[in-house]
């Protein structure tokens, strides 16, 4: 059979790739390019040293940046109060591709390196199901004959050694990650203990906070209809304007980063039904995040708005629990686009020691009116009319109040 690996370089997908030659299939290695600090071209060759049939290193970012990380903006989505869902929204994108190189190259079979006792396996699996029903899945971890004789790092090590794949003897991190151009995540290893507090040398995408600029930069985003198109350093000496969305974003990354912004460290629940500790960096996301409901306050009528935070709240739910590839979730994407139509506009985000905070906003369609919020100016506010909509407002509350007094509850 012929199989499409999604493969990372590392020593496990290296040695799952082994493993499938192993057992006679034909192997396809895929490389997703999600903006993650990685050598590509070190992980085809490796790839293909091993013996795969192919391999192909697929530039994603437009696809994440437009497809799956907009969506979550423009949601202003968060899994349990806390997670941007970074890795999250990359799943489904991963997988479409995968999904496709597997129609491309004919292969019936999909594998990756996701544990048994992870969100990823769900995530990856129910994308590729919806996508293409007729693939197959093959999962070492959860095979016994691959994670029997693969107990540990040194079984893997020393099999990678006996088949002449060059083993370079890194020492393993003491945790695992999972990056690409939204976010960092770290967890397992020395974190699975939260009463740990992770080392500060862990970090890659933001300087400790406390070590931070002492003064403060300022960035204006600009968004059309939710999705921000234009980034500026308006700092004096500064002045940079971005309109490349895929450099505004990574643009963001790198001064967010540089003021500290974006960690956080979670006790958060899987889909699968245990809790789990991770901590993950958003630079660029925690500002966007910030920016998008400073200008939703400004431009989103009052229902709307609460109907687009109950979608947000699904939204995180489907795509944390893997079911973005699904009619709920396509209901829920078309909602929110609707709802950020009037979503436009300029906000000016203060980044500094680790916060991200409005410091202005203006859009063209704002609902905002200071005629009407003035306290001197009338505009068609009369507060003569308040008294009324005070005393029926009233009506409900004074008949519950005689009710609990007739039944001596008060
Ligand atoms: N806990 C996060 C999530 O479920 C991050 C998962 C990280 N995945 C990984 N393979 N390291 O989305
Ligand atoms: C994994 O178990 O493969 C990583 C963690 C997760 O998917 O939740």
């Amino acid at each position: 059979g012929k199989v499409v690996l999604l493969y990372s370089g590392g020593l496990d997908t290296s040695c799952i790739l082994l493993w499938l030659l192993e057992q006679g299939y034909d192997v396809h290695a895929y490389v997703a390019n999600l903006g993650q600090e990685e050598d590509f071209e070190a992980a085809r060759e490796k790839a293909t040293k091993i013996g795969a049939a192919g391999v192909h290193i697929e530039d994603l970012r437009e696809d994440f940046l437009t497809n799956y990380i907009y969506p979550s903006i423009q949601c202003n989505a968060m899994y349990e109060n806390l997670y941007l869902l970074g890795t999250s929204i990359a799943r489904p994108c991963i997988s479409k591709r995968a999904v496709e190189i597997a129609k491309r190259e004919g292969c019936d079979f999909v594998s990756h390196g996701a544990t048994g006792k992870g969100n990823d396996q769900v995530r990856f699996e129910l994308s590729m199901y919806a996508l293409a029903p007729h693939l197959k899945m093959i999962v070492p971890w959860r095979d016994p004959s691959f994670f029997e004789r693969f107990q540990g790092r040194s079984d893997l090590l020393a099999y990678a050694a006996d088949n002449g794949l060059p083993v370079v003897q890194t020492k393993a991190k003491p945790y695992s990650m999972d990056e690409n151009m939204f976010h960092i995540s770290y967890e397992a290893g020395v974190l699975e203990d939260p009463a740990n507090a992770p080392s500060d040398d862990m970090f890659r995408l933001t300087t400790n906070p406390e070590d931070a600029p002492d003064t403060p930069e300022y960035i204006a985003v600009t968004f059309d209809q939710g999705i921000p198109v234009k980034v500026e350093n308006i700092a004096e000496g500064h002045e940079r304007t971005i309109d490349n969305q895929l450099e505004a974003f990574l643009y963001l990354n790198e001064v967010a980063g540089r003021h500290g912004v974006g960690r956080v460290d979670v006790v958060e629940n899987r889909f699968v039904g245990m809790k789990s500790r991770g901590i993950y960096e958003t630079p660029a996301g925690e500002v966007l995040r910030t920016a998008h409901i400073g200008l939703e306050g400004l431009t989103l009528d009052r229902e709307v708005f609460k109907l687009r935070d109950m979608y947000s709240a699904k939204f995180a739910e489907y795509c944390y629990n893997g079911f973005w590839f699904s009619p709920e979730m396509d209901f829920v994407l078309k909602a929110v686009k609707e709802s950020q139509k009037n979503v436009s506009g300029r906000v000016v985000v203060k980044l500094f020691k680790g916060r991200a905070s409005i410091h202005t906003r203006e859009s063209p369609v704002s609902l905002y009116d200071k005629n009407i919020v003035s306290m001197d100016v009338a505009g068609g506010y009369n507060p003569a009319d308040a008294e009324g909509f005070i005393r029926i407002n009233s009506l409900r509350l004074k008949a519950h109040a005689a009710r609990e007094k007739s039944l001596g509850r008060t």
